[in-house]
């Protein structure tokens, strides 16, 4: 039987795992965004599973540095909760015409940054719209993580040579020591002071993991996926 005391331990704990679950997302967002991409303001910034705990912090950071915000989310409600958190521009990607066409639409110039969680088509078609000198950071590529088949091609090498983008793969723990503290002092500030919110998608019970899993890959989550044992 658990004791008071065992409980009490075993809540912190949670909620230990649950909080470095998302200090890390947020480190993720700030060094992709301000050291791979090395975002300026005034530059247009694209991020795709927007919506999720990673795209909606390089979204609000983007615009904490002045950038012109595009996000990319699989649902209506998400596509709201993007404009909420001041995204200038959000799309639901499974219910537009064609997705090169909205990007177009959004950035006519095209987008200096690109954060990429998605990777797959979804990157191709978004590497082919950088402008000149474009910044690329491959976060993730969550489209092709459950894949049976083989992986889908990758972006056009010509448009990579004539543009000279830059594009870099990162894992967070990169950074490390002083210029991580420095990173979390400042998300702190940002989420003290409003100008960062996120939400968390908490299912309950250990039992219910797979699904929640599975409904992750589905995009049925709103904010981080996280299981409560
Ligand atoms: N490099 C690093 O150090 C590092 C660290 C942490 C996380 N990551 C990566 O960052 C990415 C985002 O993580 P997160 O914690 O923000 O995820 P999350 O909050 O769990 O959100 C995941 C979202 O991805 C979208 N998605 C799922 N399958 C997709 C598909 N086939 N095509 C397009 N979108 C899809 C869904 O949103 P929609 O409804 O919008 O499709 C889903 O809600 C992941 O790829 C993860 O592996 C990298």
């Amino acid at each position: 039987m658990a004791t008071a005391t065992h409980c009490r331990r075993s809540k912190t704990r949670r909620l230990l795992v649950v909080h470095s679950v998302q200090h890390r997302r947020r480190l993720t967002a700030y060094f992709g965004l301000l050291n791979i991409c090395g975002v300026k303001g005034g530059e247009t910034v694209m991020v795709n599973a927007a919506a999720g705990a990673v795209g909606s912090v390089v979204g609000q950071i983007a615009k904490l540095k002045g950038c012109k915000v595009v996000g990319a989310a699989g649902s209506d409600e998400k596509v709201a909760y993007l404009k909420e958190l001041g995204f200038d521009v959000a799309f639901n990607y499974k219910t537009v015409k064609s997705l090169e066409e909205a990007l177009r639409q959004t950035s006519p110039d095209g987008y200096d940054c690109y954060f990429d969680n998605v990777g797959g088509e979804f990157s191709n078609t978004v590497i082919s719209q950088m402008k000149k000198f474009g910044r690329i950071a491959i976060c993730g590529a969550i489209s092709t993580y459950n894949r049976t088949g083989p992986l889908p091609p990758g972006p056009d090498p010509e448009n990579i040579i004539y543009k000279e983008l830059h594009m870099e793969g990162f894992i967070v723990y990169r950074w490390q020591g002083e210029v991580k503290q420095q990173a979390l002092k400042d998300l702190l500030a940002w989420v003290l002071e409003g100008k960062i919110q996120y939400r968390e998608h908490v299912t309950e019970g250990f039992e219910n993991m797979p699904a929640a899993f599975m409904g992750m890959l589905k995009g049925e989550n709103l904010g981080k996926a996280i299981v409560k044992a």
